[in-house]
This record gives C-alpha cells, sequence and structure tokens, in this order.
C-alpha cells in the first residue's frame, strides 16, 4: 500500500492526488482521502486513483490531510474498506500500511465497548483507539494507540480538533518525511515527495514524528526525543514522468542500457582485471575466509539471485545458491560466520527481504545488501553492499532492475574470483564482456519489433512451458514469471532437463515452450531438448546467441553473442520484450497487473 499527507499553505487535495498518483504502484485496489476542511471530510472508492480523482467533488479542499491507495490484505477490495478509516465521530482520520496481527481481538474490545466498526479491515481500530485516547497530545495519542497493537505500520493521523497537525509513525513500514518550505509531507516512500522537495527524512522502527507546516519533531515510542537531520534524495520528478513510451514497463526495458552502464560506472578495474566494490566493505583477507554466499530476495530478485548464484560457483568456486527470502526467515536456518549473506532488493522495502536480513543480523550473520533504492529500509539495515543505480522503476514487472541486479552480482562474483583462482586473462574477458554489456543490451533492444511479431503470433495460448539448463535455467523463470504476471497467461519454467521426467507429457500444439539456447558447451543438449518437443508435436520459440541448425524451431529470437558467463543477462531482455507484447496483445495494463504490487510491505 501507499500512503501519504501533506500539511501546509496549499490545498492538500491535488497534492494527495498526485502523491497517490505517484505511489500507485504499490497497490490500486482502493483508495481515498481525508482533508480537514468542512470538518472531516472523507472520500474513498475502490478501484484505481483514477477512480478516485473522478469521485473527489470539485469544492473539496483543506491544508492539512492524507491518502492512501491500497494492495488489499484483510477484507476485500470496497469503498468500505479503502482508508482513510476514521473514528465513530469523524475527528480521527488514519492511513496505515502493514497488519495488525492482533485486530480481531482489538476489533472484539471495541465492540464490547459499544464502538461500530464499519470495515472489515484491521486498520480502522486504530483510528478509534486514537479517538478514545484522553493524552494531551495528538502525537501522545498515537503512541497510546500504537502501544495495544501489534503487528507492522507505517500510519499517518490527522485529527480535526488539532488542525494543522500529522502523527506519522513506523515500526517495519517505512515513512519518509518531506522538508519543503512552510510545507511538509509524509509517505511511504519518496516517490511521492520528489515533485515537491528533495529534503528528506526516513523515520526509523518504532519512531514518531509530529509534522506541521514549520516542521517536524521526532521521538521514539517510548517518548524519548531523537535528532533527524533532512538528507538528499537524488531523484526528482522527472524520473518518475514516462515521456513518449506508452507505459513505464516499456520506458524501463528501453532504459536498460543506460542503467547497466551506471551500474558497472567507476566499478570496472582494468588493471587488476576485476571489479571494484566499495560499498561492500571487505577486505581481500575477508573475502578468502568467505566458504558459502547464500542469496536471499523476492520475485524477480530472487531469480536474480540464482543467476548471481551460479556466477559466483562459476567464476569464484564458492558453493553459492539463492533461496526465496521468505522461505529463509521461517525455516529456522542455520546461520553460518564463513557464509557471505546477500540481500537482494530493488525497493529495498519487501518486508520478507527485510525480516531475513534481520533474523540474519540477530544470529550473527554477515550480509550486504544488492538494492537499488538508496535509504531505503534494506539498505540502511546491511549497511554495506552494492547499490544499482538503476534509476527508480515504477512499473510493477521488474526488468531494468533485474539486469542490473544481475549485473551487480556478476562484479561480485568476479571480485570474488580474483581473490581466488580466477586467472588475469579470465578476469580480463569477463571485465570486457561486462563493458561491452550495455551496446549488446542496446542491440537486442534494437529487434524489438521481431520479438513483438513472434509476442503476437503466440497471443492466443492458453498454457506455455519456460525451459533451459544451468544458465539459462534463472532466465528460465524469470521468463515465465514476466509472462504470468503481465499477461495472465499460465506460464511453467523447467529445467529442460526435467522434461523428460514429467512436463514432457502436457506437450502438444497448443503447448508453446520457449526454449533458452545460450551458445555454451550445453547447446547440443539444448537442441536435443528442442527435437523432443518437437517430436510431440509441440511448437518451440528458440532464443538464442547460437547459430542454430535451420528450421531446427518454429520461431528464433536472436540476441547477440556476448561472455558466456553473461548470457543469463543479454538472453532475459528479450524474454521481457516478449512477455511485454504479449501482455500488450491481450490488452493488458502491463504498468499495474492484478493482484499484484510492486513494493510488499505486508508478510
Ligand atoms: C513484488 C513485485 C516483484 C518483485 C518483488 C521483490 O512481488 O511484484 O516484481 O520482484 O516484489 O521486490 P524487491 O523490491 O524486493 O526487489
Amino acid at each position: 500500500c501507499g500512503i501519504v499527507g501533506y500539511v501546509g499553505a496549499k490545498d492538500a487535495v491535488p497534492v494527495l492526488l498526485e502523491g497517490l498518483h505517484r505511489l500507485e504502484y504499490r497497490g490500486y485496489d482502493s483508495a481515498g482521502i481525508a482533508v480537514a476542511g468542512d470538518g472531516l471530510e472523507v472520500v474513498k472508492t475502490a478501484g484505481r486513483v483514477g477512480d478516485l480523482r473522478r469521485a473527489v467533488p470539485a469544492g473539496l479542499s483543506g491544508t492539512t490531510g492524507i491518502a492512501h491507495t491500497r494492495w488489499a490484505t484483510h477484507g476485500e477490495p470496497s469503498d468500505r474498506n479503502a482508508h482513510p478509516h476514521v473514528d465513530a465521530a469523524r475527528r480521527v482520520a488514519i492511513v496505515h500500511n502493514g497488519v495488525f496481527e492482533n485486530s480481531d481481538r482489538l476489533r472484539a474490545q471495541l465492540r464490547a465497548d459499544g464502538v461500530d466498526l464499519v470495515s472489515d479491515t484491521d486498520s480502522e481500530v486504530l483510528a478509534h483507539l486514537v479517538a478514545r485516547s484522553a493524552a494531551a497530545t495528538l502525537e501522545d495519542a498515537v503512541r497510546e494507540a500504537l502501544a495495544q497493537v501489534e503487528g507492522a505500520y507505517g500510519v499517518i493521523v490527522m485529527d480535526i480538533e488539532r488542525p494543522g497537525e500529522l502523527v506519522a509513525a513506523r515500526r517495519g513500514s517505512p515513512v519518509v518525511l518531506g522538508v519543503g518550505e512552510q510545507e511538509m509531507l509524509v509517505a511511504s516512500d519518496v516517490t511521492a515527495l520528489v515533485r515537491y522537495t528533495q529534503q528528506v527524512v526516513y523515520l526509523e522502527d518504532d519512531e514518531i514524528a509530529s509534522v506541521t507546516a514549520d516542521g517536524y519533531r521526532t521521538s521514539t515510542m517510548d517518548a524519548r526525543a531523537t535528532t533527524r537531520t533532512p538528507t538528499s534524495v537524488d531523484v526528482t520528478g522527472l524520473d518518475y514522468e514516462q515521456g513518449d513510451h506508452p507505459d513505464f514497463m516499456h520506458k524501463e526495458m528501453r532504459e536498460q542500457p543506460d542503467a547497466v552502464d551506471r551500474c558497472l560506472r567507476g566499478r570496472l578495474d582494468h588493471r587488476f582485471s576485476s571489479a571494484r566494490l566499495d560499498g561492500v566493505g571487505l577486505t581481500p583477507q575477508d573475502y578468502q575466509r568467505i566458504r558459502r554466499v547464500k542469496l536471499l530476495g523476492c520475485g524477480s530478485a530472487y531469480y536474480a539471485g540464482q543467476v548471481g548464484a551460479q556466477l559466483i560457483e562459476e567464476l569464484a568456486r564458492i558453493p553459492a545458491d539463492a533461496e526465496p527470502a521468505s522461505e529463509f526467515r521461517y525455516r529456522n536456518p542455520v546461520v553460518d560466520p564463513d557464509t557471505l549473506y546477500v540481500a537482494i532488493s530493488q525497493s529495498g522495502e519487501t518486508l520478507d527481504t527485510l525480516a531475513a536480513v534481520q533474523e540474519l543480523k540477530r544470529k550473527g550473520g554477515h550480509v550486504i545488501g544488492v538494492v537499488n533504492a538508496v535509504g531505503s529500509t534494506i539498505a540502511r539495515e546491511c549497511g554495506h553492499g552494492v547499490f544499482l543505480h538503476a534509476g527508480p522503476e515504477v512499473s510493477v514487472a521488474a526488468t531494468k532492475s533485474f539486469t542490473t541486479m544481475a549485473v551487480a552480482l556478476a562484479m561480485l562474483a568476479l571480485d570474488l574470483g580474483r581473490v581466488r583462482d580466477l586467472s588475469i586473462t579470465e578476469g580480463r574477458r569477463l571485465v570486457a564482456g561486462l563493458a561491452e554489456l550495455p551496446r549488446t543490451i542496446a542491440s537486442v533492444l534494437a529487434d524489438e519489433e521481431a520479438v513483438a511479431e513472434v509476442a503476437r503470433k503466440y497471443a492466443g495460448a492458453e498454457h506455455m512451458f519456460f525451459v533451459g539448463r544451468v544458465r539459462g535455467w534463472p532466465v528460465a523463470r524469470e521468463g515465465a514469471q514476466k509472462l504470468k504476471e503481465i499477461s495472465y497467461v499460465h506460464a511453467e519454467a523447467y529445467q529442460a532437463s526435467e522434461l523428460k521426467h514429467g512436463p514432457l507429457a502436457l506437450i502438444n500444439p497448443a503447448m508453446p515452450t520457449v526454449v533458452l539456447l545460450p551458445d555454451d558447451e550445453l547447446l547440443p543438449k539444448n537442441i536435443a531438448t528442442v527435437e523432443e518437443i518437437k517430436a510431440r508435436g509441440g511448437p518451440v520459440i528458440a532464443v538464442t546467441d547460437a547459430t542454430l541448425p535451420a528450421d531446427l524451431a518454429t520461431d528464433v529470437i536472436r540476441v547477440p553473442r556476448a561472455h558466456d558467463s553473461l548470457t543469463p543477462i543479454t538472453l532475459s531482455v528479450p524474454l521481457q520484450l516478449f512477455a511485454y507484447h504479449l501482455a500488450r496483445t491481450l490488452g493488458r495494463d502491463v504498468d499495474r497487473p492484478r493482484n499484484l504490487a510492486k513494493s510488499v510491505t505486508v508478510e
């Protein structure tokens, strides 16, 4: 979900709607706004921010307000369940990102006290608890109320009897203050603020802020004052414009050569044929002590971690594997002091990944971050790591973040390799391969129309397989993920070698298979896979940088040759284009696929 608040001299309504529009990628089941106008005025609706904009009456205005765009956890998306929630007297309004885990008990208690709960949400309780507090200040009332809830939250609260003030607090869900001239904003991420200010303050967990037009005051939940000075963010409103592109996903795919270039900048060490990742904060001696590498992430970040694990094993000969961060933290993992843990996240706010990092730290594990969003919770929690510098990614489907994650992990693998067995000659080849990547990706993108044509041809398929071996396997998984996320076509990834152990039974003329054929030592095996599928009448879309026998595949998507180790990166890009054009052919909203959110800050 996304939350935003405004207090200042301007009319809050357009600022809040603009903020919500920017936050919509965090959830878009329902949206709502509350302003201190003629009393507490609340407008909320199931649907998108655009629907809310239409529902807001022309006269609605006020100089203090809060707003929310929701990704439903408790209670179906509806007008009633949309935030802001208010107390019975319509004095206090709240917006909440996160989950109150003990809400059932609190709801029962409130009901027993005669409070009428109007929604099915866990969040509503907060409005009632704040309103019922006898504390002298809004800040203390919020403090008291939050002391009763369990779970994660980022909240903003307003009270029309204390006009000109917002109170914000966080535990587990991000809250950032935007410091303007005689105005202040509060939001769940900087996206909503950068149009108005570049000066921001990130709240820490268990911190609360009282915010007025003149400034802010922060303190801990147990009322000890804290000092937070604003920092500058280097993104502006312009980074969030889609320009001439039909949507953000297209823009972000197209930005990949530049994003990769920024990710590599200053980090390739031509002299030692290595990479220079200063942010990792480890010496060559530390590197030598590493016995294992464990990479953790969710969704595309997990698949990028799989690419990274393979690169680390291949180049540094250190056992490495990737695991979904959510699974890791729930299975009471053995945390080993000789293992390097790597947390991978575009947003730096995914709760499952953050919780894995916290669990690791508690158990004495050494964890670094591979994160795009500077200043994000995971980046700060890790303290050390590699920033992707991919620029803001707005579309729900990861594109340039996936690619730059893989590039950052390739550099880490190179660096780990070069303090071990990787020769200077091999190092040099890889440095050259990395330096060449922006151009290679640009030429893949230049062939967009050819990929689009293949995609349109398969837009009628109900199911699709994606298969690859070793280097091609995480690419297949990410390709299948992209397709299902944005087109809703059922797609499954398999190791090409596993096909004959089960899934081959499903091959028929209505089941196309995308086969990854990197030009490496496994090419003959992958060609054999294509033959196996063809023999069962299945159409094959070959994605390759090799020269294939004529008529081998039904359709071929070609990419230019790259360094062997880097083919997972170059082969992923056409799969993004494939998913994108297939989804567009089906008329899907590629930037905002149903049921998903870009940044999942709940469990
Ligand atoms: C969500 C998004 C995915 C993303 C995953 C991890 O599920 O829909 O596209 O890969 O979160 O996000 P992160 O910000 O941690 O990379």
